[in-house]
This record gives structure tokens, C-alpha cells and sequence, in this order.
């Protein structure tokens, strides 16, 4: 189903088309209000948005006064008289128009006019979002690799302990962006990243409840000492973060030059995330070059981590377990 909007200056159009095309809709723009060709609109059946001139004028300081606002409405007259839905947006926030373009579209789709729930394919299509994430690096990387992982951990952790369907959604969502306020700084980006997730899963059109379960957890994964798991998604999304270390993410080219972290991120070969339902427990498995770096290392740079994963862990009601080389730690 093609969606075309249509209206006059400042009613919201281009915010509603961004939207729409975030959530997988096929939706354009037709600039009706500037053409003299008055059945323009009819290329395709239009949605219809209008609004006052006091609310234009709110909105944004524009160049014209309310005759050019009526002109724009004449042009549009004919678009009106066949649009699908008119709505006037004067006091109306753009998520509401949003809601109630969505509702109208999925009515005529046959369906019961609910928003369908936002997923972690919809926010990966977001640009914003993939430009945060590839500009989120740092000394170890926290790109697309890793924010893919989380997201596919921390969502087979609810998955597989028997958690609802959706919350695993969340979860994956929740680990996507969890790092997305890399961009403002290392420093309690935990906290920043969650506020950038907000703007982000509102535009989509996500429940407040959602959000909140989302947002929630993602300001809880960091800093390491006192991060701490306020829901399910929260601790799934701490067990996917805190379980990735590997030598890809190690950034210094130079091995000679080496820190801690990068001579214990470099020696771990192999990692993995083990949930086993029947014995409630998670393990997290590593394989280390101890040539490399010796188990000591390991635990002096992520003592801190393996606590927030036992916390994490034991909020999913499982043990936490520790296996490095094939022999068992905690
Ligand atoms: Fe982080
Ligand atoms: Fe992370």
C-alpha cells in the first residue's frame, strides 16, 4: 500500500513521512500545496493533514502570512474532497499523528487498527541509528559487530529461559542501541544513550511502556560498578554486553603496545553465552591463549563485569558460571 501525504506548510508532513518510512511503510510526500496542478495529489490517494496558521506560526517562523496559507488550501481543496483521512494537527503532538495515521492505515488494511509493535529490523532501518553506531568506536569496539551480538545474546537469553516472545524483542532492541552514547562521550554513556533511544523508539511510535522497559535498561548496563538490573530485558542486555570479549575487538594495531585490556581482549579466541534452562544457569565459555595472557589478567580487568553478570544472572533466576579452557572457575 502506497501512502500519500498531503497538506500545508508546518502540518507535519515531512516528520509523518520519516515515520511512516521508519516503520517499513511506504510512504512520499506530494508537495500539492505548491503545484498548480490541482489533481497532482491523485498519482496517489492522499492522507490529508491541515492545520491553522496560528499553529504554523507556532511551529516555525515562516516567511508568509495567512493569505499564502489559504492559497496553499485552495490548491489542496480538490485532494481534500478525496483524501482517505483528514486530520487537523493544531494541538496535536507528532507521535499522536502518527498513531492516528496508523490506526487508520492498518483499519483499511483489514486489520484491528492497532500499531504494529516496533522491532529491531524497523530500528535497524533508522539512519540515525546506524550513524551513531559506526561512530560510537573507541579503544575497543563498540560498532555494529558488537551491538548486532548483544542484540542476538541478550535476545536468545529471554528466548531461551521461556521469557514472552515480545521481551526478547525488546531485549534485542534494548542491545541494538545500547551504546549509542558513545557519541557523546565514554563517560556515562549508559545514561546519554538511553535519552538518544527515547527520541529514536518514540518516532517509531513505541508504547511508553515499551520504551520504558527499553530506556531502562539500557541507562542500567553501565558504568560496571554500579550498573545494576531494574527489569528482564535490563539483565539480558548487561549478560550479552559484559559476555563479548574477543580479540576482534581489540583497536591497537601495534601488539608491542599493548594495555591490559588489550593483551586480555586479544587472548580470547573463542566466547560464548551458554543458557541452559533445565539447570538454570548461564555460563559464559572462554577459550584463552595463555601465552597471551594469563587467566590472572582476566580476572583483575573483568571482576567487575562477571559480578554484574552474576547480578544479571541470578535477577533471571540462574546461577552464573565461569568456564575458561574447558575448566569450570565460578
Ligand atoms: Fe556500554
Ligand atoms: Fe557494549
Amino acid at each position: 500500500m502506497n501512502i500519500a501525504v498531503v497538506g500545508v506548510c508546518t502540518s507535519g508532513k515531512t516528520t509523518l513521512v520519516n515515520s511512516l518510512k521508519a516503520m517499513g511503510y511506504r510512504a512520499y510526500h506530494v508537495a500539492q500545496e505548491h503545484s498548480s496542478v490541482p489533481r497532482m495529489w491523485a498519482l496517489r490517494r492522499p492522507d490529508f493533514l491541515d492545520c491553522s496558521y496560528e499553529t504554523a506560526t507556532a511551529r516555525r517562523a515562516v516567511p508568509w502570512g495567512p493569505k499564502h496559507m489559504e492559497e496553499q488550501r485552495r490548491r489542496l481543496e480538490d485532494a481534500r474532497a478525496h483524501c482517505d483521512l483528514y486530520l487537523r494537527t493544531d494541538g496535536m503532538t507528532p507521535e499522536a499523528v502518527l498513531a492516528a495515521v496508523v490506526t487508520a492505515i492498518e483499519k483499511a488494511k483489514g486489520g484491528d487498527g492497532n500499531m504494529p509493535p516496533v522491532t529491531l529490523e524497523a530500528v535497524k532501518k533508522v539512519p540515525e541509528v546506524e550513524t551513531y553506531i559506526n561512530r560510537g568506536n573507541d579503544y575497543t569496539e563498540h560498532g555494529p559487530r558488537h551491538a548486532s551480538l548483544v542484540a542476538n545474546i541478550a535476545h536468545n537469553v529471554l528466548a531461551r529461559l521461556g521469557f514472552p516472545q515480545r521481551e526478547a524483542e525488546l531485549a534485542a532492541i534494548a542491545g541494538y542501541l545500547h551504546d549509542i552514547g558513545n557519541i557523546v562521550s565514554r563517560w556515562s554513556h549508559g545514561q546519554t544513550g538511553a535519552v538518544m533511544a527515547f527520541t529514536v523508539l518514540r518516532e517509531l511510535g513505541m508504547p511508553p511502556d515499551e520504551i520504558a522497559t527499553v530506556v531502562g535498561a539500557i541507562g542500567s548496563h553501565d558504568p560496571e560498578e554500579s550498573g545494576y538490573p531494574v527489569n528482564n530485558v535490563s539483565a539480558a542486555l548487561i549478560l550479552g554486553d559484559k559476555s563479548d570479549v574477543h580479540r576482534t575487538r581489540v583497536r591497537n594495531p601495534d601488539q608491542a603496545a599493548f594495555d591490559i585490556h588489550d593483551r586480555v581482549n586479544y587472548a580470547v579466541e573463542h566466547s560464548f553465552l551458554r543458557v541452559d534452562d533445565g539447570r538454570k544457569a548461564i555460563t559464559l565459555e572462554l577459550k584463552i591463549d595463555t601465552k597471551i595472557s594469563p587467566v590472572m589478567d582476566y580476572f583483575e580487568i573483568f571482576l567487575t563485569r562477571m559480578v554484574m553478570c552474576r547480578r544479571a544472572a541470578s535477577y533471571l533466576g540462574c546461577d552464573f558460571e565461569l568456564s575458561i579452557n574447558e575448566v569450570r572457575l565460578l
